[in-house]
């Protein structure tokens, strides 16, 4: 296998609309990283790109959810998110942002050259506008039932429930979420990428040339786009959060958010060349540079056939490979942000890495555990328990365990200095231990050039288990007994002390592409410079030197307890129970559930005791920014009810004010505080809550009916 002469590797750029999870982690961050520092130990080529995607509906959005501005969702998550990869040992050569000029100029750049040279056709089409908004609705912006899986909570460009990619189109019974009226159709033009002209390209360079070194899911999916048909694809979009279409009548119009987030890797390599006084062409244009995508399985489309087909008109290179995982689940669920069910990266690192003094201990308990069950070929499954067995059975009994092994034995039976290794006593076990160090790193090598992160992480802990067989066999502590009678016996101790060290060394090198803390840890023990770690000095006996003295062990791993774990899945429940109340429905879903409610007989509404109460006290609920405990004047008793009110009033303002009460619904949890009824709202077009109140003030107690 010949060299490429460079190396382009990029991480999915995330959306800077909220935080991230640990799903997002094991997918396209952490094997991206194990992949770059093993090139980089390999003193290949490489430059590591990534940044947060700042365009596109997500992020509007997300401001009216936060009752803020565009430019504020993307400054405040763009500096979380590049935080958080920083605290978790991502090693990005560059972490960009698609909001600069620098990117803004390459996206216009990128679609000035195809609408110049005819690769883009206008076409006028029919898109859903809201009237009573007064706005083209972007895909995200309507709601309505999934024709593949029937769930309702379906957005014009993606069924969250199923991962189907949809158009507006193909939704049954859309909704605008703006206002929640159905929407109309109405006449607009745009330009649009005709994927079906490079259907030949597309077939011969996926499903023929990559059909064997790409993952079977990636081609697959490929190939069930291109038979499904390869229709045209708009790149604009009628939105005023993006880059604005560079044509003189295009005002209003902006580049659809998956054309400019892709070329954002080419801005970010720009960035970086600037930064560091390199040139940045070789790495889009020189065909040997190797280009690899690291992405979600929600990307592959977009990586594989759409920024393909951009590239090759724009005469730069095309990616090698789209290594695209699964989607990690958690605790026998599906990851949701909305439905609280997940753990974030900076919990994580709130919970964990924070609470150490340094090292970086945590970060690669984590960083293990998830390469550990990196959806590499199907879905897999973050449990804390299962977190908790692999940082116990395997890093601390393992792996920590025989380096800290070697290192007491080291300096209690060899005097703290490394041994010689004395060619007249080696036996066949010596020698055996000697060949398992070498064929692991081929082993390894062979593994992370196909990606199979997993299956490599898995061998070098099976080296540390040779290890510590090979220890337990030789068992120099009894051999140590003899040392009065047998003058060989200081051979034999340092003949296994020996190789154990120079395995331990080993050890290192093989863990710092995943491990870069635990490899930084051992440099330290080992008394040596970052330069050991060099990928070419694995597989050798040579790392540690005859005679040279080697610190005291430390402590590599700690153990996780049984009440780390049980504190972290009851934190994981409240926050189920804080989404699931704090989730005062929106417009939208409000809508939804009118239309889908059936028709009910008298003695169905007569069941629920709706009274007037007045509020005599409200507070925020500490910790929940949605909730408010209210204080509720009913007339025979004052009630405790908790509300999800807290982002639509002041607690302050809302003080003596008439309220109606659903009085006999069961009593409830939330937060640790037991609510007992529900105040009615309605809510207006723009999401706005108001009170349903009686005209003037009137008897608390009152029945409603
Ligand atoms: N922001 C997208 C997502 O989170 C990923 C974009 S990858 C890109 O799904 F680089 F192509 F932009
Ligand atoms: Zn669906």
């Amino acid at each position: 296998m010949s060299q490429p002469k460079r190396y382009l590797v990029t991480s999915a750029l995330p959306y800077a609309n909220g935080l991230k999870h640990v799903g997002h982690l094991a997918g396209a961050y952490i094997p991206a990283d194990i992949y770059v520092r093993y090139l980089r130990s390999q003193k290949r080529d490489v430059v590591f790109v990534c940044g947060s995607d700042e365009h596109g509906t997500a992020i509007p959005i997300q401001a009216t959810k936060e009752g803020t501005t565009p430019r504020a969702i993307i400054d405040k998550y763009h500096e979380a998110m590049k935080q958080d990869f920083e605290d978790l040992s991502m090693s990005f050569d560059i972490y960009h942002r698609t909001s600069e000029p620098i990117h803004h100029e390459t996206a216009r750049e990128f679609f000035t050259y195809l609408h110049d040279r005819g690769e883009l056709e206008v076409k006028e089409s029919e898109q859903y506008f809201d009237e009573a908004a007064n706005s083209f609705l972007a895909d995200r912006y309507i709601k309505g039932t999934c024709p593949n899986c029937g769930s309702d909570r379906a957005f014009g460009d993606q069924c969250e429930n199923c991962g189907r990619t949809l158009s507006p189109d193909e939704l049954i019974n859309p909704v605008s979420t703006l206002s929640g009226q159905a929407p109309v159709k109405k006449k607009t033009s745009h330009w649009y990428l005709p994927l079906g002209k490079h259907e030949e390209f597309l077939r011969n360079w996926i499903l023929e040339e990559h059909k064997d070194d790409w993952r079977a899911s990636v081609v697959g999916q490929c190939k069930s786009w291109i038979e499904g048909g390869l229709q045209s694809r708009a790149v604009t979009r009628d939105l005023d959060w993006g880059i604005q279409v560079p044509l003189p009548d295009a005002t209003g119009k902006v580049l659809y958010v998956w054309f400019d987030a892709p070329i954002g890797y080419v801005s970010a390599t720009k960035q970086w060349a600037i930064d560091n006084d390199k040139d940045w062409k070789p790495y889009w244009y020189d065909n040997d540079t190797q280009l690899v995508h690291f992405i979600g399985k929600d990307n592959i489309v977009f990586h594989c056939i759409i920024f393909p087909i951009m590239l090759k008109l724009h005469g730069n290179i095309l990616p090698t490979n789209v290594p695209a995982n699964e989607f990690l689940n958690l605790e026998g669920d599906k990851m949701s942000t909305s439905r609280g069910w997940k753990l974030d990266m900076r919990d994580f690192i709130n919970d964990f890495v924070k609470k150490e003094n340094g090292g970086g201990q945590c970060v690669d308990m984590l960083r293990y555990y998830l390469t550990q069950i990196a959806p590499e070929s199907k879905d897999s499954e973050f449990t804390w328990k299962g977190f908790q067995d692999a940082v116990n059975s395997e890093l601390v009994s393992i792996f920590g365990n025989y380096v800290n092994r070697t290192w007491v034995l080291m300096h209690k039976l060899c005097g703290g200095k490394v041994p010689a290794l004395h060619a007249d006593v080696m036996d066949e076990k010596d020698k055996a231990i000697i060949e398992t160090i070498a064929k692991t790193k081929t082993t390894i090598e062979q593994l992370l050039e196909q990606y199979k992160f997993r299956e490599a992480l898995y061998q070098v802990i099976d080296l540390a288990r040779a290890g510590n067989r090979y220890m337990q066999e030789k068992e120099p502590w009894i051999v140590a007994k003899r040392l009065n009678e047998d003058p060989a016996a200081q051979k034999l101790i340092d003949n296994c002390m020996h190789l154990c060290l120079q395995l331990s060394a080993n050890l290192a090198i093989f863990i710092n592409p995943f491990l870069p803390n635990t490899a930084k840890t051992m440099l330290h023990m080992m008394k040596v410079v970052d330069k050991i770690l060099d990928w070419e000095n694995g597989g050798k006996l040579k790392l540690l030197s005859v005679g040279y003295s080697l610190r005291e062990p430390q402590l590599l791993f700690r153990k996780i307890e049984d009440e780390e774990i049980a504190a972290q899945i009851q934190k994981l429940k409240d926050s189920l129970a804080k989404a699931t109340a704090a989730s005062a429905p929106t417009v939208e879903a409000k809508k939804e559930e009118q239309a889908a409610k059936p028709s009910i007989v008298f003695d169905d509404f007569a069941k629920i005791d709706l009274r007037v109460g007045t509020i005599k006290a409200a507070e925020k609920v500490p910790k929940a920014d949605k909730l408010l405990k209210l204080s509720v004047d009913m007339g025979s008793e004052i009630r405790t009810i908790v509300s999800g009110i807290a982002l639509h009033f002041q607690p302050e303002a809302i003080v003596g004010k008439q309220v109606v009460v659903v009085a006999n619904l069961e009593p409830r949890k939330m937060r640790g505080i037991e609510s007992n009824g529900m105040i009615l709202m309605a809510s207006d077009s723009e999401g706005k809550l108001h009170f349903v109140s009686p005209e003037s003030m009137i008897n608390a107690g009152a029945g409603v009916s």
